[in-house]
């Protein structure tokens, strides 16, 4: 089975791309985005996001979305999303670390990202690959949860 890794920078997302980001996002339940926030970001002008992806036999099966401001050092995780049936074979953990070094590559050492306080997958995740919390936001998204702000390295 072909495994690939592969990088983005924004606003050049190809068509094709765009449409299979737009599918896996929509498996997210409430963490999907809209239509229209997807399509802002991908006409933003500048390369301000990153996105890394992972595809098997050239479908997108893993995905890991980053803000990362020229000069900032510190990328900003966004979303990373692993197809439903694709779940529980290391994909997201490969996506992921081949993005920490990718990023450590374009001088971005550092990542933050925001979490559900009750998303033990992606917390464990995270934790596997060394970030650390840094502290809890109380009600921090729209439907009440908790976030957990965590920091890599
Ligand atoms: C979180 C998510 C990206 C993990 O994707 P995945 O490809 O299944 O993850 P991996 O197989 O690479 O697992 C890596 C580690 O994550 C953790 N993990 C993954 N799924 C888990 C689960 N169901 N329960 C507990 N831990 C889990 C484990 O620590 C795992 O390491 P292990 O295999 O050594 O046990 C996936 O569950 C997902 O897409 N969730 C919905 C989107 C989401 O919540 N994203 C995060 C916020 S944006």
């Amino acid at each position: 089975m072909e495994i690939s890794l592969n990088t983005h920078h924004s606003p050049a997302f190809p068509c094709e791309l765009q449409q299979a980001i737009l599918a896996l996002d929509q498996e997210m339940d409430h963490y999907c985005w809209s239509i229209k926030s997807w399509q802002t970001l991908f006409h933003e002008q500048g390369e301000n996001y990153t996105l890394f992806t992972l595809t098997k036999e050239h479908t997108l099966v893993s995905m890991a979305l980053f803000f990362t401001l020229a000069n900032d050092k510190v990328a900003h995780l966004l979303k990373i999303v692993t197809s439903s049936k694709q779940q529980g074979q290391g994909h997201a953990k490969r996506v992921l670390t081949f993005a920490m070094k990718q990023l450590l590559y374009y001088d971005f050492p550092q990542i933050y990202l925001e979490v559900g306080a009750n998303n033990s997958a992606a917390i464990s995740l995270y934790q596997k690959l060394h970030f650390r919390t840094l502290h809890r936001k109380k009600s921090f998204y729209s439907h009440g949860e908790d976030a957990v702000i965590m920091f890599y390295p």
